[in-house]
C-alpha cells in the first residue's frame, strides 16, 4: 500500500538547528494533592511560535506562570536562554506576559501605557520615545499615541497590551488566551496579524489557547495538554492528520470514531469489527501495534468520508440530517450495520448532495481510517 506522505510545514526554528529558549525538564506542580501539571518535558525553541492547547483546567495557565515565575514548580527545572531561573523573581526572568485581560491603565493613553515599564526601570528619555514608537509600529497603533483605552476598540486595546511586552524587547513571549475576549470576525483577523508579527520580529512566543482552531493557525509546534500531561507534541498538520490517541484525535477537529475488536493485524493493516457488526479496514501507525482479539479504536475524518465510490470500507446507509455550512454541507448518516457517521462534502461548484431520508452508499479508504493509540 502507497504510504500517504503527511506535509508538514518545516518547523522553522527546530530545522534551522536554533537554541532552545525555554526547557521545561520533569515539571510537575501539585497544588495540595492536585496535580496540576504532571512531569512535563518540553523543549521550545528560539524564533518558534508554540501553542500550548488543551481544555479548560489541563493546566496550561499553571505552565506559562511558572515560566514566567508567578508561581514555582514543585518538582523540575525551567531555564530560559539557558539559564536556570529557579528562585529568579518573574522581573527579572527574560520574558513578558500577555493576558487575556489586557491589563492596561485607563487612565493613561497608549504612549504613557506602553512607555510604563521602560520609565519604571528609568531608561532615558529619548530612548523611551523611540522604544514606545517602534513598538506602537509594529502592532499598527503609530498615530494613536494621545488615546486613552476608552477610545480604542478591544482589537487595538488587545495591541496596547501586545505593544507594552514588545516594549522590552523579551526573550520570550508568553501570551495566556491573549484574543479570548474579542468577538470571531476580529479574533481571525488577530491571529493572522500575531503570527506575521512573531515572525517578523522573530520573539519566541509561547501561546496558550483551548481554541484547537487558533492553534492550528498560528503555531509552528503545538503540545496538546490533558489532566496536566502532554498528549501529543507536533506541527500541525501531523496533529491532524495523525492523532496520537483518542484524546487527540477528539480535541483536534471532528472525528468518526469506531471501537471495536481487532479480526485481523496484518503489518500496519487492521480490520475491526464494531459492537454493531460493521467491518472497519484500518491502518496502525507507529506505535500502535494492535493484536488479534484487542479492543481498538480507528477513526476517520468527516471530509475522508464520500458518498459512493469503492475503497476498503463501504456501506450502504441513510441520510439523517443534512447541515448547509456555506463552503461546505454537513452530513449525518446511519449506516446498515448501525452506527451513525459524520460527512463533510465541499460545496465547490454546486450544493446538489443527497437529501434527509435518501439511501446513499458511503466508502472511505483503510489509510485514512486511523487505529489510535491509548
Ligand atoms: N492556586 C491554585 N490552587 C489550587 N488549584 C489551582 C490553582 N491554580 C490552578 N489550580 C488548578 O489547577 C488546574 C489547572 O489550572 P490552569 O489554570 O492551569 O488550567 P488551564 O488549562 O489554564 O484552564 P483554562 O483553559 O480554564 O484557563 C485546575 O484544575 C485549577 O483548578
Ligand atoms: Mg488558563
Amino acid at each position: 500500500m502507497e504510504d500517504r506522505q503527511i506535509r508538514e510545514r518545516p518547523a522553522r526554528a527546530e530545522a534551522a538547528g536554533r537554541g532552545v529558549a525555554v526547557r521545561l525538564a520533569g515539571i510537575t506542580k501539585r497544588f495540595g494533592d492536585f496535580v496540576a501539571v504532571d512531569d512535563l518535558n518540553l523543549d521550545i525553541y528560539e524564533g518558534e511560535f508554540f501553542s500550548l492547547l488543551g481544555p479548560s483546567g489541563c493546566g496550561k495557565t499553571t505552565t506559562l506562570r511558572m515560566i514566567a515565575g508567578f508561581e514555582e514548580p514543585s518538582q523540575g527545572e525551567i531555564s530560559v536562554a539557558g539559564e536556570q531561573v529557579q528562585g529568579v523573581p518573574p522581573y527579572r526572568r527574560p520574558v513578558n506576559t500577555v493576558f487575556q485581560s489586557y491589563a492596561i491603565f485607563p487612565h493613561l493613553n497608549v504612549f504613557d501605557n506602553v512607555a510604563f515599564g521602560l520609565r519604571r526601570a528609568k531608561t532615558p528619555k529619548d530612548e523611551v520615545a523611540s522604544r514606545v514608537a517602534d513598538a506602537c509600529e509594529m502592532v499598527q497603533l503609530a498615530g494613536f499615541e494621545k488615546r486613552k483605552p476608552g477610545m480604542l476598540s478591544g482589537g487595538q486595546q488587545q495591541r496596547v497590551a501586545l505593544a507594552r511586552a514588545l516594549v522590552n524587547r523579551p526573550k520570550v513571549l508568553l501570551l495566556d488566551e491573549p484574543l479570548g475576549a474579542l468577538d470571531l470576525k476580529l479574533r481571525k483577523e488577530m491571529q493572522l496579524e500575531l503570527k506575521s508579527l512573531q515572525e517578523e520580529v522573530g520573539i519566541t512566543f509561547v501561546y496558550v489557547t483551548h481554541d484547537q482552531e487558533e492553534a492550528l493557525t498560528m503555531s509552528d509546534r503545538i503540545a496538546v495538554m490533558n489532566e496536566g500531561k502532554v498528549q501529543q507534541l507536533a506541527g500541525p498538520t501531523t496533529l491532524y492528520e495523525t492523532p496520537a490517541n483518542r484524546f487527540v484525535a477528539g480535541f483536534i477537529g471532528q472525528t468518526n470514531v469506531f471501537s471495536g475488536t481487532v479480526e485481523a493485524a496484518d503489518g500496519e493493516r487492521t480490520t475491526l469489527r464494531t459492537r454493531e457488526g460493521l467491518r472497519v479496514e484500518a491502518v496502525a501507525r507507529d506505535q500502535a501495534s494492535p493484536k488479534e482479539g484487542e479492543e481498538v479504536h480507528a477513526a476517520v475524518r468527516p471530509e475522508k468520508v464520500r458518498f459512493g465510490g469503492s475503497g476498503d470500507n463501504v456501506s450502504a446507509a441513510e441520510v439523517k440530517q443534512v447541515v448547509y455550512l456555506g463552503a461546505s454541507t454537513q452530513y449525518i448518516v446511519e449506516l446498515e450495520g448501525g452506527g451513525k457517521l459524520v460527512l463533510y462534502q465541499q460545496n465547490a461548484f454546486d450544493a446538489t448532495g443527497p437529501l434527509e431520508g435518501d439511501g446513499v452508499s458511503v466508502s472511505w479508504d483503510a489509510q485514512n481510517c486511523l487505529v489510535l493509540g491509548g
